[in-house]
């Protein structure tokens, strides 16, 4: 008995698939919904490889089961042991891989001795060739940058080299010209010089572009080139005449362009200046010096608590600090109490507080928080005149009130959550360095801040005791 699918079945299968990579992402966009869209994404992923291997155009099982074996056996152990923190580098690195498939596809369906395309089938496969090689190699390229700033081997500060734009154009104008040579040769060794040439120039493009980003923006660059992965992937699909490959390229390519468009949005900046780059520094230990006016004044654990019990509404930001001492089981401890005490407690979401979108949301959640108290900044930036205390945990660049008041600011226009307007604002962090941006904080110098300095987790910790 024959195991392969006919083609009816096969294209009943992806359609299956991609009905629920649809609902999948459907799925994770509520906290509520995540888990299910999660099990979509893994059923949908199933369909689509078993029935590509069922389709009797995939041979070599000898060598196609060991490899799946074995790179499945990597994802799980690095997906296992992944911090939530480094998350934004694992996703940039397996952005890098589908970047580098989409470049070996390419090559390898150019050279394909057993396709014989002829007229208007081979411009046109020539032509998803020569496009899926380019997004491919920037992909490639660029995610590697990418990984390498997250990680922090490769320093955050923007590289702006004179003329970048023009060398960027004049890049990517001979790019077209290279596509145009490729179009036009006649035989496979002619095509390849170009082609070669451009996967070299490509991967150029891709590391100036992403080197020129500062990391401020690495959170929209990550997201952009998931997009590019996506659009990778679909180049592939039309390459391979894989359904499948090309709905979901298209989803993910979809869905990253518009979350990256989201993210802009959230930090108030252009699509187009992002990708242009120059925005930010290395961000990390810079000492506040700036010339505001004001005192820092420091508090203690007691002090907090003291002020948490006096206090009828309350609103907590948290942001990386938080994630990096893992202070959110103690928070959602203290939230548990303050709330069996009749306070109205309330969690202020920025979109890119942390390091990947949803970051807080997954953290809160990990800590069994509520979702019906954890909100959206637009859902109530409204009510810190009403709020007695503002608690910052681990959050900096998205309390930062400069970002509306100083228009020379790397983070001028960026919208903010207004800590600052409740009648108390504690700030949790451990000195008074600057937060991802490198910008200074005025927040910390205001009458009605106080700092509470060390490790969010002992500090909540402390607070915990006080409680009572
Ligand atoms: P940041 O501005 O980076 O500030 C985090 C603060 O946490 C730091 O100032 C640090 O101060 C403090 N901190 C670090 N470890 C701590 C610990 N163990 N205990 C207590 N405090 C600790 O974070 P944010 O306010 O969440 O803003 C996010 C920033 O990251 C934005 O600029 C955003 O653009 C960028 N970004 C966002 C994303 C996404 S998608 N969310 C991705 C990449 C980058 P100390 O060193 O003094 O403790």
């Amino acid at each position: 008995m024959s195991l392969t699918m006919n083609p009816q079945m096969l294209g009943a299968a992806y359609l299956a698939a991609g009905a629920l990579f649809i609902l999948s992402l459907n799925g994770l966009s509520n906290q509520e919904t995540a888990r299910r869209g999660n099990l979509f994404g893994m059923l949908g992923m199933l369909i689509a490889v078993g029935a590509t291997i069922l389709s009797g155009r995939v041979g070599n099982f000898e060598i196609l089961f060991p490899a799946m074996i074995i790179g499945g056996l990597i994802g799980a152990f690095i997906a296992m042991k992944v911090e939530m923190t480094s998350m934004p580098e694992l996703v940039a690195g397996f952005h890098s891989l589908v970047g580098l498939a989409a470049v070996l596809v390419g090559f390898s369906s150019y050279l394909d001795p057993n396709a014989h395309f002829e007229g208007s089938e081979k411009a046109i496969h020539d032509v998803e060739v020569y496009l899926g090689v380019f997004i491919g190699a920037i992909t490639f390229t660029g995610s590697i940058i990418a990984f390498g700033k997250l990680k922090g081997i490769i320093g955050g500060k923007p590289l702006t080299l004179p003329g970048r734009h023009l060398m960027n154009l004049i890049a990517i104008l001979v790019c077209i010209y290279l596509g145009y040579m490729f179009l036009q040769s006649g035989t496979h060794e002619a095509g390849l010089i170009p082609l070669l040439i451009m996967t070299a120039i490509a991967c150029v493009i891709g590391i100036h572009l992403v080197m020129a980003i500062g990391g401020a923006d690495m959170p929209v660059v990550v997201s952009m080139l998931n997009s590019y992965s996506g659009w990778a992937a679909a180049a592939t699909g039309f390459m391979l005449g894989n359904t499948a490959l090309i709905v979901v390229g298209a989803l993910v390519g979809s869905s990253g362009a518009i979350l990256s468009y989201i993210m802009c949005r959230a930090m108030n900046r252009s699509f187009i200046s992002v990708i242009l780059g120059g925005f930010g520094t290395g961000g990390g230990a810079v000492a506040i010096v700036g010339d505001e006016e004001g005192e820092v004044t420091s508090t203690t654990a007691e002090e907090v608590a003291g002020l948490l019990k006096d206090a009828s509404n309350i609103i907590i930001v948290p942001g990386y600090g938080m994630a990096v001492a893992q202070a959110q089981g103690t928070v959602s401890e203290i939230v548990k109490k303050l709330r069996a005490k009749g306070k109205n407690v309330r969690f202020g979401i920025h979109p890119v507080a942390g390091r990947l979108p949803g970051h807080m949301n997954v953290l809160l959640a990990e800590a069994k928080v509520p979702y019906d108290i954890v909100l959206e900044m637009d859902e109530l930036n409204d009510d810190f005149p009403d709020t007695d205390v503002s608690l910052v945990i681990g959050a900096n660049d998205i309390v930062n009130p400069s970002a509306q008041t100083d228009p020379n600011s790397p983070i001028a226009g960026m919208p903010v959550l207004e800590v600052w307007k409740a009648s108390s604002c504690i700030v949790l962090k451990r000195s008074m360095a600057s937060g991802y941006a490198g910008v200074d904080n005025p927040l910390f110098l205001k009458d009605n801040t106080d700092m509470l300095f060390g490790d969010a987790k002992d500090s909540m910790d402390e607070v915990f005791k006080h409680l009572g």
